[in-house]
C-alpha cells in the first residue's frame, strides 16, 4: 500500500529510511525486504533515475506494484527541480515530492515551494523542501558546496511555507565523502526546537551508523541513502563477471549485494 510522506513520519520510533532507487534489481530487494520483514520504506526516485528507468516502467510497474503490497511505502520523487516537474509524478501516483530550490535565495525558494504545496495538498501528497545547501555530487551532477541550514533561515521558511519535512545541511554530503563526515548535532537539535518538522538528513551514505542514530535522536526523521545502493550494484556485478557465465547468476549476486547494502543499517530499519 502507499502511504504519503507526513503519515509515514507521523508515529516513528526514531527515523524511516528512505532509499533511492537507481536500478531494477534495487527495487526487487527492497521490496522483498519490505514485505518479508513488514518494515514500512520509502522509496524515492530522482528525476535522473526516472529518464533512466522509464515513465511507463515507473507508473505502468512501480506504483501498481507498490499499490497492491501488503507492505507500507512512501514513493517520493527526490530532487525535483521545478513545480512543472511535480504535477507529472502526483498524476501518475506518488505519495510525496520534494521541491529543491535550495541554490535559490530564500524568497524564490519560499514562493516556488508554495506553488509545489498548493499543487499538492489538494491531492493528498507530501511535500518536502530544502533549506541551506547539501553539497556534494549526486547522479552525475556537478558537485556543489555545503552551506549549513542556519536556525533563522529554517523558522522563517516553515512559518511561510508548512512544508511536510524540510532537508537540511548539517555537514552531510551526496555521494562519496572527500573527508569523514562531521556532522553538527547541535544544529540539528536547534533547528528540531525551531521549527516542529520532521528534519531530513540527505547524503547518508558514508556516515557511520553511530553518527546516524544520534542524528536520529537530535531530530532527525528521514535518513536517505542512495550511493550505497549504487556501490553495491557495482560490487556484485563486478563479482558475478569474475565468477560467472550467466546473466541470472550475475544478478543473483548483485541482489546478494545490494541486500547486504541494507542491511547495514537494520538498527535503524528496526528489524
Ligand atoms: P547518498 O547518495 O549520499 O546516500 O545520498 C542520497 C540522497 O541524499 C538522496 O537525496
Amino acid at each position: 500500500m502507499l502511504v504519503n510522506l507526513a503519515e509515514m513520519l507521523s508515529r516513528v520510533p526514531l527515523a524511516r529510511m528512505a532509499f533511492n532507487v537507481t536500478s531494477v534489481e534495487a527495487f526487487a530487494v527492497l521490496v522483498d525486504i519490505a514485505e518479508r520483514h513488514q518494515v514500512p520504506l520509502i522509496l524515492q526516485i530522482s528525476p535522473r533515475y526516472l529518464d533512466d528507468l522509464g515513465s511507463d516502467f515507473v507508473r505502468k510497474f512501480v506504483i501498481p506494484r507498490l499499490q497492491s503490497s501488503p507492505a507500507r511505502f512512501t514513493l517520493h520523487l527526490d530532487h525535483a527541480p521545478s513545480p512543472s516537474a511535480i504535477a507529472a509524478v502526483i498524476d501518475w501516483g506518488f505519495t510525496s515530492v520534494m521541491y529543491d530550490g535550495s541554490l535559490l535565495p530564500l524568497d524564490d525558494n519560499i514562493r516556488l515551494t508554495q506553488e509545489v504545496l498548493d499543487l499538492a495538498r489538494p491531492r493528498g501528497v507530501s511535500v518536502e523542501a530544502e533549506i541551506g545547501h547539501v553539497g556534494g555530487a549526486e547522479d552525475g551532477a556537478e558537485a556543489s558546496r555545503l552551506q549549513l541550514t542556519s536556525v533563522e533561515s529554517a523558522r522563517a521558511f516553515v512559518s511561510a511555507c508548512p512544508v511536510d519535512a524540510l532537508a537540511v545541511a548539517v555537514g552531510n554530503a551526496h555521494g562519496l565523502y572527500q573527508a569523514p563526515p562531521h556532522l553538527r548535532i547541535d544544529r540539528i537539535r536547534a533547528i528540531r526546537d525551531a521549527v516542529r518538522v520532521p528534519l531530513v538528513l540527505h547524503g547518508g551514505t558514508g556516515i557511520p551508523l553511530s553518527d546516524l542514530l544520534a542524528a536520529a535522536q537530535a531530530g532527525i526523521k528521514k535518513i536517505n541513502i542512495g550511493t550505497d545502493l549504487k556501490q553495491a550494484w557495482l560490487k556484485g556485478a563486478r563479482r558475478g563477471v569474475a565468477q560467472y557465465q550467466e546473466v541470472d547468476q550475475v544478478r543473483a549476486l548483485m541482489r546478494e549485494e545490494i541486500y547486504a547494502a541494507i542491511m547495514k543499517y537494520q538498527v535503524l530499519l528496526e528489524l
